[in-house]
C-alpha cells in the first residue's frame, strides 16, 4: 500500500498525481465496501474526527460523517451555521476547543481561504479541508475526477467545461488542478463578470460562448449560481443568465455527440440546469454523490495511517 507526500488534505494544489491515484485505488476498494450488506470496517477504531462546519451544508457534511462512521471511527460535530464571528477569533477558539477534545483528526468547512492552513499550522492534528471560502474543496474535485474515470475509463486527454459561477467557487479551482494533474483539458465558460480576470494564467480555455463550449467538451461540469456570496448583480436577471448559461435538453440534443453531465450540488432547477437534464441519463450527479463516501473514506483512512499513535 503506498503512502500520501502530505499529511493534511488542505488543497488539491498541495498533493501529486501519484496522490490523487492512491486515493482512487483505495476507493475503488472502500467502494466494493460501502456496496456490501454490512458496509462497514474496523480500520479507525480508537481514531477520534472533530467535524467543524462554520458554514451550511447537507451532502459534504453527511458524506463525511457516513464515510468516518464506515471506517467505524468516533466523531463530534460542531456546526455553527451562519456564523459571523471574524476569522482569527474563530479559529483560536477552535484550536483550543479541538486540543481539549484530543481529536486526531479535523475536517473543517470555513467561510475564510486558507482557513485549514492556519489550523494545520496550530494544533497537532491532521486537517482535511471540506470547502474554504471561494479557494479549495478537495474532496468535491477528488470524487468529480473518480466519478469520469468511472464514467469514461480515465480522465487523462478528457475535454472539460466547468460552467457557470467560477468566481466564487471553491469547486472550480479544485476541479483546474485535479484535472490538469492527471493530464485532461479544462475550459471555463461563463459571464465575463463571473470568470476571474486572470485565471487563464492556470492553463485553462475561457468561453463565453455555452454552445461552443459543449460541442468542445467531452464533460460539462454545471455550477450553482452562488446568490449567497454576490454582494453586488453579476447579471442582469436569473431569467437572462438561464437563457445564455443554462444546460437544458434543446441544447443537449442540438450536439452531435454525447456528453456527461456534472453537478457539485445544491442544484437550482431551472437555473443552471433543467430537471430533464439532471435527471437524464448524461447525469452522473447521484453517482458523484455515491462517490463522495467512498473517495472520503480513502482520504481519511490514508491520512490517519501516517499518524503515528
Ligand atoms: C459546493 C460547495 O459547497 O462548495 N457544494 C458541495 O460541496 N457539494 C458547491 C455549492 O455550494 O454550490
Amino acid at each position: 500500500m503506498g503512502v500520501l507526500s502530505v499529511d493534511h488534505l488542505l488543497g488539491i494544489k498541495y498533493i501529486d498525481k501519484n496522490d490523487i491515484q492512491l486515493i482512487f485505488e483505495t476507493a475503488d476498494h472502500f467502494k466494493e465496501v460501502i456496496n456490501r450488506p454490512i458496509k462497514k470496517v474496523p480500520s479507525l477504531r480508537d481514531f477520534t474526527i472533530a467535524n467543524i462546519f462554520f458554514e451550511n451544508s447537507t451532502r459534504t457534511k453527511l458524506s463525511f460523517e457516513l464515510a468516518e462512521k464506515r471506517l467505524s471511527a468516533d466523531i463530534v460535530n460542531f456546526s455553527a451555521g451562519q456564523s459571523s464571528v471574524k476569522k482569527g477569533e474563530t479559529l483560536v477558539d477552535t484550536v483550543n476547543n479541538i486540543l481539549s477534545m484530543k481529536v486526531d483528526m479535523v475536517v473543517m468547512r470555513h467561510p475564510n481561504p486558507g482557513a485549514g492552513v492556519f489550523l494545520s499550522n496550530h494544533i497537532n492534528a491532521s486537517i482535511v479541508n471540506a470547502g474554504d471560502g471561494a479557494h479549495e474543496h478537495p474532496t468535491q474535485a477528488l470524487l468529480d475526477s473518480y466519478s469520469i474515470r468511472e464514467k469514461l475509463g480515465e480522465v487523462g486527454g478528457k475535454k472539460v467545461v466547468v460552467v457557470g459561477d467560477v468566481l466564487h467557487s471553491r469547486v472550480a479551482l479544485s476541479n483546474i488542478f485535479a484535472l490538469q494533474k492527471q493530464g485532461a483539458e479544462v475550459m471555463l465558460c461563463g459571464p465575463k463578470t463571473l470568470i476571474p480576470k486572470h485565471i487563464h494564467k492556470l492553463g485553462v480555455q475561457v468561453e463565453q460562448d455555452l454552445k461552443k463550449a459543449l460541442h468542445w467538451c467531452d464533460v460539462a461540469n454545471m455550477l450553482r449560481v452562488q446568490n449567497e456570496r454576490m454582494d453586488v448583480s453579476y447579471f442582469p436577471s436569473t431569467r437572462e443568465y438561464s437563457q445564455q448559461y443554462q444546460l437544458n435538453k434543446n441544447l443537449l440534443d442540438s450536439l452531435d455527440k454525447e456528453i456527461v453531465v456534472m453537478h457539485p450540488g445544491p442544484i437550482n432547477r431551472g437555473v443552471e440546469i433543467t430537471s430533464d437534464v439532471a435527471d437524464s441519463e448524461h447525469s452522473i450527479i447521484l453517482n458523484q454523490v455515491e462517490n463522495g463516501v467512498a473517495i472520503r473514506m480513502a482520504v481519511i483512512y490514508l491520512l490517519a495511517s501516517k499518524i503515528k499513535k
